[in-house]
């Protein structure tokens, strides 16, 4: 029977996107059953992807070859008891195919054997056993394991079984893998997925979850003890596991806003940047047994100073963990702006109340997505942008952002680096002059005139999903722009600051 791969694995297998493997499969390149592939298929629409693309063999070279190799395999490896269940795992299912292959052989030896005897009878019986014999040893001639693509897309699908597992849950159905020594919850996180937690340092219990299927295994201490109940039904924490093995899990997953509790913790200032005079970059750390579970996009109030509050768009992406990022603009005679320029500083401690806002990727769509960031929109768009990249679903992503100076896109270095990494994403940075903040016939003028003719040019506007983010004013016309250019209203999402 033909291998079959769900479409995350299969996408993983030969180096593409969820999202254009799903556009070959709309487009009748590929043929999928049920959301599954099998690997003669895949192999069938990429014939070239395993001998292009040798990453996960060359490494294991390196390992053999080299200390460096040896360096990377430590940081990616699991450790050596899910290692040794990963590898027991695949060592029975090679005997299984060994015990069907030599049951296949005799059965065929028989079949020889039986027809060397009617081809000894006389009559026409004999003519057709002698014809179908010297057909079966032509074939059996031939059967010889060829080191082609398609084998080469076995070995791989083999190793990466032995270095991840990959990880459904139920029932929301999403799906993910866990390399490494990476607990289930950091691996959920990193892909995008957000997994109910607390603390997730093993003291609260709230990303407990039950395991259906596969075997998970301690890998971080933790405190919280397990009712013994539902230690007998397969619960256990998600920030403590890692999955040894492919696992389905019945567990909660936010898909939308309304999902996650409004939440209040205090963090402290890790650090401040001010990559231009015009912006200010504030990190802050969560204290170790209190997150803030958001969804990318969202926003939260910022106390500075016991009561300078404001609500702001969190730039980072909820997988970075207990970091937490905002850009504030210097807003002259704005308190809460000049207490940030003038005041606040690395130790301060912050409280942090959220999230709110519904600025958040509809994770079930994977058409192309454009991106729209009007200066410090940047930060909600930085954060869906992050969170996009985890889902490795959309085909095509663009990014255009505008600013009216080469100061307002205060991060250059970021939009170009994402550039360089993936193939799929295209950034186009946009000088308008003049000031976003101005009148509503101003920022129609900008919207139409200056970002217009770009959006126009791109080949996918009409089927992307378009997010925009900046000051009221100039968003709203955007918005319209792209009503007037024949967007569907469903298909924008907007973030409006101030
Ligand atoms: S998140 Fe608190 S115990 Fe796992």
């Amino acid at each position: 029977m033909a291998k079959l791969l769900n479409l995350h694995r299969a996408a993983r297998l030969v180096g593409v996107t969820r999202g254009a493997l799903q556009k070959k499969i709309q487009d009748g390149e590929l043929d999928a059953f049920d959301g599954m592939v099998s690997l003669d298929e895949l192999h069938r629409a990429y014939p070239d992807a395993a001998l292009e693309d040798n990453t996960v063999l060359e490494q294991v070279e390196q390992i053999k070859e080299s200390a460096f190799g040896r360096r990377i395999m430590e940081h990616t490896l699991p450790d050596k008891e899910v290692l040794a269940a990963r590898l027991h795992d695949l060592s029975k299912e090679l005997v299984q195919t060994k015990t069907l292959l030599k049951h296949t052989q005799d059965m065929l030896s028989g079949i020889s054997a039986m027809l060397d005897v009617w081809g000894k009878q006389p009559g026409e019986r004999a003519l057709a056993a002698a014809t179908l014999q010297d057909w079966l040893h032509a074939q059996r001639m031939q059967t010889q394991p060829a080191a082609d693509s398609a084998s080469a897309l076995m070995i791989r699908d083999s190793f990466l079984r032995v270095i991840s597992a990959q990880v459904k849950v139920l029932p929301s159905g999403v799906d993910f893998f866990v390399e490494g020594n990476d607990t289930i919850l950091e691996a959920a996180l990193r892909a995008g997925i957000p997994l109910a937690y607390g603390c997730s340092s093993g003291s609260c219990g709230t990303c407990k979850a039950r395991v259906l299927s596969g075997e998970v295994k301690q890998v971080r201490s933790h405190e919280y003890v397990m009712p013994s109940a539902q230690q007998a039904l397969g619960y256990a924490l998600m920030c403590s596991c890692t999955a040894v093995s492919d696992l389905v899990l019945e567990a909660s997953v936010a898909q939308s806003p309304q999902d996650l509790p409004l939440q209040q913790l205090n963090g402290e200032v890790r650090a401040m940047d001010q990559p231009t005079d015009e912006v200010a970059v504030i990190h802050i750390k969560t204290p170790l047994r209190d997150r803030l579970r958001f969804l990318a996009g969202q926003r939260a109030v910022l106390t500075l100073g016991g009561s300078l509050a404001m609500e702001m768009p969190i730039a980072s992406c909820p997988c970075e963990d207990r970091h937490l990022e905002f850009h504030v603009r210097r807003l002259p005679g704005n308190h809460f702006s000049d207490y940030v320029f003038n005041q606040l500083k690395a130790g301060d401690s912050v409280s942090i109340r959220g999230p709110g806002g519904d600025f958040v990727l509809d994770t079930h769509s994977s058409r192309p997505i454009i991106f729209i960031a009007f200066w410090t929109g940047f930060a909600p768009v930085k954060s869906l942008m992050e969170h996009a990249m985890a889902l490795d679903q959309a085909d095509s992503i663009h990014l255009l952002w505008i600013a009216t100076n080469e100061s307002g896109l205060y991060l250059p270095g970021l939009a170009r680096a994402w550039a360089d990494a993936l193939d799929n994403f295209t950034y186009t940075p946009i000088l308008v002059g003049g000031d976003l903040d101005a009148t509503a016939s101003r920022q129609e003028n900008v919207a139409l005139n200056q970002v217009g003719p770009v959006l126009a040019s791109i080949a996918t506007l009409l089927q992307s999903d378009i997010y925009i983010a900046g000051p009221s004013l100039i968003v709203s016309a955007m918005r319209k722009l792209l009503q007037d250019l024949g967007v569907q209203e469903t298909r924008i999402f907007a973030d409006y600051e101030g």
